[in-house]
């Protein structure tokens, strides 16, 4: 059986602490899940950590129902989250319908994420039948309207809007919620406030879950990366040192040798 989002509620009942990673493609997908992460989103940071764009703000329903359908090709048992892109549900609650119905029909998600407070289409999408993943904080689709991708909530006004979103969030249905780039205390706050798990990315351990960008978790991207992004391995260095190995290899004839070679005799 595959974790539906009634498990990822039930973390919280249980005060089962989880990781959340960001998957792209089909081998990635294949051995997270296989490590056994309960849920992976085919975040829209794809557009960012895959196709080399500066924001997230590019990214199409294409492009997200293509990753979508690589990663639940691979999946057997985690959640599989899909991002709804900006400009697929800020025209029109009708818009946002019809984009989240075609991440489950095409893409083959569990549910569907979406960034910022759409009461109503968090409303229409639950009563219709597909989960939502809400998004508040930092959300780097409003990238030009937050002058860049800076913490929020840093004042008790601002933390008490983000409460109100929270809980109105949760009222709409919402199974769960990410909570990015704001302070500790507004990640506590939240996270005692609701009864669905949050999970949070630079907002503190005091989320029920924690998620990361797995290209940043695995030392696979270049440039700076922000404080919460802790590595866990350093696959950019052993990207390099494999491929200067091969290159060294065939140039002195060291590859291929007889055992990576066909011969005449039929043996595979
Ligand atoms: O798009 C994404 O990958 C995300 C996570 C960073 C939470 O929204």
């Amino acid at each position: 059986m595959s974790v539906s989002v009634l498990d990822v509620r039930g973390f919280k009942e249980k005060g089962t602490r989880f990781a959340m990673l960001t998957a792209y493609d089909f081998p990635t997908a294949q051995a997270l899940d296989e490590a056994g992460l309960p849920v992976l989103l085919v975040g829209d940071t794809l557009g960012i950590f895959v196709s080399g764009h500066p924001t997230t703000l590019p990214v199409t329903m294409d492009a997200m129902v293509h990753h979508c359908q690589a990663v639940t090709r691979a999946v057997r048992n985690a959640l599989v989250v899909g991002d709804l892109p900006f400009g697929a549900y800020q025209p029109s609650v009708e818009d946002g319908m019809r984009n989240a119905i075609r991440l489950v029909k095409e893409g083959g998600v569990g549910a569907v994420k979406m960034e910022g407070p759409w009461f109503t289409l968090a409303e229409r999408l639950t009563a219709s039948g597909v989960p939502v993943m809400g998004h508040l904080g930092l959300t780097p689709q409003s990238y030009h309207q937050m002058g860049g991708n800076k913490v929020q909530a840093r004042t008790e006004p601002a933390v008490d809007r983000l409460l109100d979103d929270a809980r109105r969030l949760e009222a709409a249905g919402v199974f769960s919620i990410v909570l990015e780039g704001v302070p500790s205390e507004a990640g506590r706050r939240v996270t005692e406030a609701l009864a669905v798990p949050t999970i949070g990315i630079g907002a503190g351990p005091h989320c029920d879950g924690q998620v990361l960008v797995t290209t940043e978790m695995l030392g696979l991207s270049s440039g700076p990366r922000p404080r919460f992004a802790k590595t866990y391995a350093s696959l950019r260095e052993e990207v390099i040192r494999a491929a200067r190995a091969l290159s060294e290899d065939v140039s002195n004839g060291a590859y291929p040798d007889p055992a990576h070679s066909y011969d005449w005799a039929l043996r595979s």
